[in-house]
């Protein structure tokens, strides 16, 4: 080596790998109690009479490890690897940065062990009882002070738009938490809310629409605005588009959440709200879809041979799906159709496994052989099957789902020429069962993808090595 030669920067990538394999193994287990529940509401025995594996344990169980820990795991990782790239400065603090990993992963063992022993605070997506909500609240804080700390010391003085979506995602979740989780403690693992009745529902769906909004949907469109141009070789369709995007998706997420509530004891104009911004929201939702698929314009033909592009534009095309679906819920005279029925749980997963985990699978397919010094993927093929797998999977679970509410909501509400009710409840619950069947079908699919991708990552980092990229430096200006 040279002693004249400068020292070379490099990007602090060890928590970027931690984090994205963390990911695969937490979306593995998350969508293996998810299967599980499904088998119990087709075949209730499948709790095998033990405590610990009932249906009401492990639900909240499923959506904690599938939103929070696979979830939260990818938008960890990918948001530490599009701040530095984008920045082109390592990450700030990073020492700060690997507590926040094993912080994390504390939070998540936490919640693995107390939801199944029964302990709740019995908000749905905030069930984890107070000791956890502080440490929760600490690893936020220390999350963004390393993002916006890496932002503060960036190279480029353009903060790029994905940032933004991080950004949004990280302050407005430590605000949602703060704000909803706030309760007197009664003892070690147990708590009252800190709002009473009505108010403490309207809280609670403040809090559970804009974990939608933010958690679920702001920062996967960071994701969307770095992975989909990188992948797709071209750059984002319209940069004015995404910021008008930007102020009005954060914007109108804020205002929806009463639309949870129709019909109960809340002021029925504060629902009205609800419903209006939900309908408002259709477009800054559309908008900021057509922006992610026209940037392929000119190079549509690379989705016939790419299947990690094809991950990342089917992710959003059921993110509009979802995002149409949920306007139309919204109506008060179709909410009074859907609620209750399994039309919400078919809406939740176009969401959840088209949207969520399509749009992190392909951003994770791109960055992991990255990260561990290689091109692509240990195997090409293999990525392809799991996009099958998958996509045939969410179609059977949502079409079941779909056909299954909508007949619910109809048995529910015939009534005969005398005014008695045709059908009784468990009728409902007897014709529902072919559809619960076909649903855990889908979900074995989905799952079956999830195996056929934590095998190939596997492979990925054990023929590859651990390398931290070098930061590109400025070129010097001639004199
Ligand atoms: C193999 C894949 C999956 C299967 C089989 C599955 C199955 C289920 C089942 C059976 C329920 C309970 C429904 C009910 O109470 O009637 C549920 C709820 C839920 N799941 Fe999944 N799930 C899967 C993946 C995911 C993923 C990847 C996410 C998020 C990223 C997710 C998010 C949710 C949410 C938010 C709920 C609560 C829905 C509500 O309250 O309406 N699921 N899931
Ligand atoms: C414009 C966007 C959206 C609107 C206006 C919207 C609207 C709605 C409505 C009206 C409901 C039913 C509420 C009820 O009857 O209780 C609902 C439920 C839900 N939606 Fe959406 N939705 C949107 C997008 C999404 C997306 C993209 C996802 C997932 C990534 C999602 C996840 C959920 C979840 C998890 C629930 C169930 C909440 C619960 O009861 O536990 N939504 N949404």
């Amino acid at each position: 080596m040279h002693a004249d030669n400068p020292p070379v920067a490099v990007y602090e990538d060890t928590v970027i790998r931690q984090f994205a394999l963390m990911a695969v193994v937490w979306g593995v287990v998350g969508m293996l109690v998810g299967v599980l529940i499904a088998s119990q509401l087709a075949w209730p025995e499948m709790n095998f009479g033990i405590p610990w594996l009932s249906y009401g344990r492990l639900r909240p169980l499923h959506t904690n490890a599938v939103i929070f820990a696979f979830g939260g795991c990818a938008l960890m990782a990918t948001s530490f690897h599009v701040v530095q790239r984008t920045c082109q400065v390592p990450l700030f603090a990073p020492k700060l940065a690997s507590f926040v990993f094993w912080g994390w992963q504390a939070v998540i063992v936490a919640a693995a062990l107390s939801l199944p022993m029964g302990y709740t605070s019995g908000k749905e997506y905030a069930e984890l009882e107070w000791p956890i909500d502080i440490l929760i609240t600490l690893v936020w804080v220390a999350y963004a002070v390393v993002f916006f700390g890496t932002i503060g010391m960036r190279k480029v003085r353009h903060i790029y738009v994905a940032n933004w979506f991080y950004g949004a995602f990280i302050i407005a979740v430590a605000l949602l938490h703060i704000v909803n989780s706030a309760a007197i403690p009664a003892g070690w693992m147990k708590s009252y809310s800190a709002y009473a009745g009505v108010q403490d529902a309207m809280v609670q769906w403040w809090y559970g629409h804009n974990a939608v909004g933010f958690f679920l949907t702001a920062g996967f469109l960071g994701m969307m605005y770095y992975y989909i141009p990188k992948q797709a070789g071209r750059p984002v369709y319209s940069y004015r588009l995404s910021i008008v995007h930007f102020w009005a998706l954060i914007f109108t997420y804020m205002w929806a959440g009463p639309h949870h509530l129709h019909y109960t004891a809340l002021p029925d104009w504060t629902q009205s709200i609800g419903m209006v911004f939900s309908l408002i929201l259709l477009a800054p939702s559309w908008g900021g879809m057509i922006n992610g698929v026209m940037t392929l314009s000119g190079a549509w033909d690379k989705l016939r041979t790419d299947p990690i592009l094809r991950f990342l534009i089917v992710a959003l095309s059921f993110y509009g799906m979802a995002t149409f679906e949920g306007p139309m819920m919204s109506i008060k005279t179709v909410n009074a159709l859907s609620h209750y029925t399994d039309w919400t749980v078919g809406h939740v997963h176009a969401g959840a496994l088209g949207w969520v985990g399509l749009i992190s699978m392909g951003s994770l397919y791109y960055l992991i052989p990255r990260m561990y010094g290689r091109t692509e993927m240990h195997s090409v093929p293999a990525i392809e099957l799991h996009f099958w797998m998958a996509t045939v999977g969410i179609v059977l679970y949502i079409a079941a789902m779909w056909i299954a509410g909508v007949m619910q909501g109809l048995m529910w509400r015939a009534v005969n020429p005398d005014g008695t009710l045709t059908y009784t409840f468990v009728e409902s619950v007897k014709a529902t069962f072919p559809y619960y069947v076909v649903r855990l079908v889908g979900g074995l699919l989905y799952l079956g993808g999830m195996l056929v991708m934590a095998w190939n990552v596997w492979m990925t980092v054990g023929f590859g090595r651990s390398v931290n990229a070098v930061i590109p430096q400025p070129v010097a200006a001639h004199a």
